[in-house]
């Protein structure tokens, strides 16, 4: 059997991207055939497109994973002998990234049963596709190692992205005060989720910490030379920076 999928043979810019016709997986015993109902674009989609040095894991030269896409909402259409929690016509969403292999942009992906979840009836297709990778990135960064406390002070740089946005509000949920570091932009959006500071990105970059890239979530509990303290006090040393809450 055929299906739709958007391919990729090489890294490039999205001009590379191919709509093409290709054969529908058959799922292994440990996997689901999940036809897909709604899918999602992360700013590591594009970064796997391009074949940046982090995304070169296992392709050095060419994309291991010719498909891309990583979050996934859909309908089981088919089980492996050794599934045990779905079954044909759950309505389910998922994870595909690392250490899955990715294929959301498809009309249908092969996926272990552990990367899905029962989607919950209260939300659409498209809301539940939206949230999978980025939000579990989110999490695994306030819960790993040193899981966040209630009252501590949380710096999340790239605030208003697709994984900030989730991060600033799981860490208020867990109590945390959030300062949240994006363009200006983006503060209407960062208020309207709960950031407690919001601090400009442009007037920022003079104390940021060398480890405070685009894009990525430096989160501290204010003991470090470059921790949030240090943020905080070069906030107030520079009046109208800090933005108190609403
Ligand atoms: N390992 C994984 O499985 C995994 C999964 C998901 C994400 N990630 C990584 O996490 C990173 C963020 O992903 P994302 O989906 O949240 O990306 P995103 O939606 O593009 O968000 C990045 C945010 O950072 C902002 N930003 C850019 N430069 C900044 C700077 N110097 N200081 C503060 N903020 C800055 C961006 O603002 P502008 O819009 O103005 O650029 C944007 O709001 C990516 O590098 C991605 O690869 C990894």
């Amino acid at each position: 059997m055929k299906m739709k999928a958007i391919v990729s043979h090489k890294y490039g810019s999205p001009d590379i991207l191919q709509f093409k016709e290709v054969n529908t997986p058959t799922p292994k015993e440990n996997e689901a055939l999940v036809k897909v109902y709604a899918t999602s674009l992360n700013a590591a989609d594009l970064e796997t497109l391009r074949g940046t040095p982090m995304s070169r894991f296992g392709g050095l030269l060419r994309p291991k994973h010719k498909i891309l896409g990583t979050d996934i909402a859909g309908r089981v259409e088919a089980v492996g002998s050794k599934v045990m929690q779905f079954q044909s016509g759950d309505e389910i969403w998922g994870d595909l990234s690392f250490p899955h292999n990715c294929g959301a942009f498809a009309e249908y992906v092969c996926i272990p049963e552990q990367a899905l979840r029962l989607k919950p009836a209260s939300m659409t297709f498209e809301e539940a596709a939206a949230i999978p990778t980025s939000a579990i990135v989110a999490l695994q960064n306030l819960c790993g190692k040193r899981p966040i406390q209630p009252g501590q002070k949380v710096l999340i740089n790239g605030a208003g992205g697709g994984v900030g946005t989730f991060a600033v509000q799981l860490a208020k949920h867990f109590g945390a005060e959030v300062t949240g570091v994006d363009n200006a932009g983006k503060l209407d959006l960062l208020r309207s989720i709960g950031a407690w500071n919001l601090c400009l990105r442009w007037r920022f970059h003079s104390c940021s910490s060398s480890s405070f890239n685009t894009g990525t979530l430096d989160f501290n509990d204010g003991h470090s030379k470059n921790g949030h303290r240090d943020v905080e006090t070069k906030q107030k040393r520079r009046s109208g920076f800090v933005e108190r809450p609403f």
